[in-house]
Formats: C-alpha cells, structure tokens, sequence
C-alpha cells in the first residue's frame, strides 16, 4: 500500500514512522514533512500543501489511504476535497472539524449533548462580555472562538486580567476574525488530561491515554505553549474514569454528531479537567491528534496502525481492538531560543542521538540543508522513550536529550512529574 500524511511536525513524523512500521506498506509520502522525515529512507517528502494539489498527488501517485495530521488543513475541508475526488482519507470535514474550529460551536454542542464541560457565554459586544466577567468574578477563561494556534485562550487570575483580555480580542483585534467573538468560561480547578478516541462515525476506539506539559517552564511556570513534554499512560485516567469519559464524554459526542447529520470522522482529542471530585469535564475538543502527546502513544501501539486506519475509514472499528506496549513513553520537547513568542530559526543542529528501539527522535521544526540539519521552528524535536515505568522512561528519554546539541535549545526538566508523584508506573 501507499500512504500520505498531511502535515510537517512531530506528530506527522511519529505518525509517518508508525504507518512505516506496518508489513503491508510499500511507500509512505509526506507533505511537506521536516528535515527527520527527509533522513528516514522509508519516507519522502513532498513539497504540497493545497488540498487540491494534494488530491491530485493522491491520484496521480494511487495513494490508498491519506491521514491529516494538522487541524488547519481539516478546517479548510480537505477531507471534502478529497470525498469529491473518490479518494480515501481519514479525518473529520469540514462541517465536522468544526468541534475545534469553532469554540462556541463545540460548547453548544456540548450543552445540547449534555457533555460536562465549564458554565460558558458567547460574546460579540465587548460591554456585555465586561458585565459578565463582572458578575462571575474570577479566575475565568477567555477563549478566542476561533483557530489560534493555541494562543486563544487566557486563563485570568482576576477579573482587570479578564478585561484586558476581553479588549485585546474584542477591541483589538489581537487575534483578528478568531477573536472577534469570544467566549467567557468558568474556571476548572483539577488535573488535565489528553483523551483520544479513532472515530468512524458511529464508533470509537480509545488510544492510549497521555498527560501533555503546556508550560513552557519547569513548575509549571512561564507561558502556555503548543506542549513541551508528554507522557502515556496517564496515571490520572484510572480504569474507572476512563469507562466514564467514554460513557460520558466521547461517545456522547460522536452519537450527537451523527444525530446532527455530521458524523464524525477522524481522531477526536478531548482536553479533559480532571476535578478534584474525580469528575472528568471536557475543557475542548480538537479534530486531531495531540502534538506531542502522539509520539509517546504511538510509540506503545503494538497493532498494526495501518489496520485501525482501515477499519476506521471503513465504518468499522467495532470489530478490531489496539494493542498497547504495557510500558511507560515519555517525550521530551527541545525547542528552539525565542519559543514560544519568536523562535528563532536556521541554528545548526550539531549533534543528534541514535535513534533505537526504545528511544527515538520525533523531529518537528528541522529542516535539511544540503547536508546539514538546521532548526525551522519553535518546537524543534521530541525525544520520545520507553521504560518499564515513568522514572526509567525518563532517565532513558534525557540521557538522549543530552546528547542534542544547538545554540539556544530549552527544554524542561520535569516532564513526567506530576504522573511520578502518582505513584503509579
Ligand atoms: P483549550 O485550548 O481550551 O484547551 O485551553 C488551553 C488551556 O487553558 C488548557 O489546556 C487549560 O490549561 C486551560 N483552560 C482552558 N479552559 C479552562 C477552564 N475552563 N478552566 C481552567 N483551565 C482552562
Ligand atoms: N498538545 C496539545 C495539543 O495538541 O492540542
């Protein structure tokens, strides 16, 4: 078979050496792909982006099956452009992607579906968004409606900061036509928790759970990134809870999209809070994989991922069951000077661990320049372990992380911790 991942970061990379694993793969393509992609033999790098140019890559090529990594290309309907054309792909439409497109749209939904999630109101005038914050008080959440990039969200300690971040989006326009309505949110106190479930429209199958690190510093300290570390499993997500986030939460979200006309199609990612009561609530969904949170869970997939795939674009994941490592990943993300606010590119990557069975080097924002690596980005690499449990993935996952050499790289130190102090493996 022949495959195409849509995408160029970490996840597409991880996404693409999984897809390589499987026995029945001849050739796997993709777009644009990063500097690791170019350097795996198994893999080719195109130089596409459009869907349509990619729909016609697909065809020109017979590519069998094509994965969207990234959750632009799916909000501006690939996956559409792709149905149109007869060929095969994995991933939710437009209308579908927008439980991540749209911030209002997936908190109505999730009112209509009764999913637990935050009390929240949708604003377009600024003095009724004001009025309200006042009247909650804080900590509240501001939250773009729109794609961010992940900088649409404001987690305010009190109610100024909820106002500056209420003109900034409202007044502004910080964030442009993302922000111009915005949604006002109660604030979870709790433990988060990645949960990502292959969906086919009417049924679900669960990956493995994980835990991502969104702060940029060790603590927890400094700001919000697109996550600098993961782990899988989380020990947060007991058995129990588990059960319950599938009855609760995703099941309820994928019956409701198909009682809505819109069956949903694709990986569907909810970021869960996880209270101090042992109540699970949905903070959002996304229409895609998580980003790093991908390559510590594929790393434990044991099953051929080519068949969940099939299954998945078949309608029928109810007759097959994934198969995980029992033991512990870990990624670890390196990221270029500047990150988050201005990464700096074109640093020479100078050294690089070996990639082995139990640890291997996600790349992200590389880029292969002649016949040198450089950095492209802000998150430039995953260095992704396995161990028999948290401690031992991790002393494996840094002892590679220092052999990674480039001007300006940082890196937390603590990835793992909170799921350390669980106690569990
Ligand atoms: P989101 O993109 O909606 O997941 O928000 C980004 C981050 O903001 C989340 O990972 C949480 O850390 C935080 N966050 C979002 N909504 C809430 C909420 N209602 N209460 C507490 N923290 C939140
Ligand atoms: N790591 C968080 C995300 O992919 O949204």
């Amino acid at each position: 078979m022949k495959l195409l991942v849509v995408g160029g970061g970490g996840r597409e990379h991880a996404l693409a050496w999984t897809i390589a694993r499987s026995p029945r793969v001849r050739k796997v393509y993709v777009a644009p792909g990063n500097g690791g992609t170019a350097r795996d033999r198994r893999l080719c790098n195109v130089l596409l982006s459009e869907p349509k140019a990619l729909a016609d890559f697909a065809a020109s090529e017979a590519i069998d099956l094509t994965v969207v990594g990234p959750e632009a290309p799916l909000a501006a309907g690939i996956v559409d452009t792709f149905r149109q054309r007869g060929r095969r792909i994995y991933g939710p439409t437009r209308a579908a992607a927008q439980l991540e497109a749209s911030k209002d749209f997936a908190k109505a939904f999730m009112q209509r579906h009764s999913i637990p999630t935050a009390a929240a109101r949708s604003f377009t005038e600024v003095f009724e968004a004001r009025e309200y914050v006042r009247s909650r008080g804080a900590p509240i959440v501001i939250k773009a409606d729109g794609l961010a990039a992940g900088k649409g969200v404001v987690v305010a300690q009190t109610v100024p900061q909820a106002l500056e971040a209420i003109d900034r989006l409202l007044v502004q326009r910080h964030l442009g036509t993302a922000g111009a309505k915005i949604l006002v949110e109660d604030h979870l106190p709790g433990e988060e928790a990645s949960f990502i479930v292959m969906a086919d429209g009417r049924h679900a199958l669960a990956l493995a759970t994980s835990q991502d690190h969104k702060r940029l510093l060790d603590g927890d300290q400094g700001p919000n990134t697109g996550g600098m570390g993961a782990v899988s499993p989380a020990p947060v997500v007991t058995p129990q809870l588990h059960a319950r986030v599938m009855r609760e939460i995703m099941l309820p979200a994928i019956a409701g999209m198909a009682a809505e006309g819109e069956p949903y199609c694709g990986f569907l990612y909810a970021g869960l809070m996880i209270g101090p009561d042992g109540e699970p609530r949905a903070l959002e969904f996304n229409c895609r994989l998580g980003d790093p949170e991908t390559q510590p869970i594929l790393m434990r997939l044991r099953s051929d991922f080519v068949d969940l795939l099939e299954h998945a674009v078949e309608g029928t994941l109810d007759r097959v069951e994934a198969e995980w490592d029992r033991r512990v990943a870990l990624g670890v993300v390196v990221a270029a000077h500047g990150y988050p606010e201005t990464p700096r590119r074109g640093d020479p990557i100078a050294s690089l661990p070996q990639d082995a069975q139990d640890c291997m080097v996600f790349h992200a924002a590389t880029r292969q320049q002649q016949d040198r690596l450089i950095t492209d980005g802000g998150r430039v690499m995953c260095v992704t372990a396995l161990g028999e449990n948290v401690a031992a993935a991790r002393r494996r996952a840094y002892d590679a992380v220092s052999d990674v050499r480039f001007t300006g790289m940082q890196f937390r130190t603590d990835i793992g911790q909170r799921a350390m102090q669980r106690g569990s493996n």
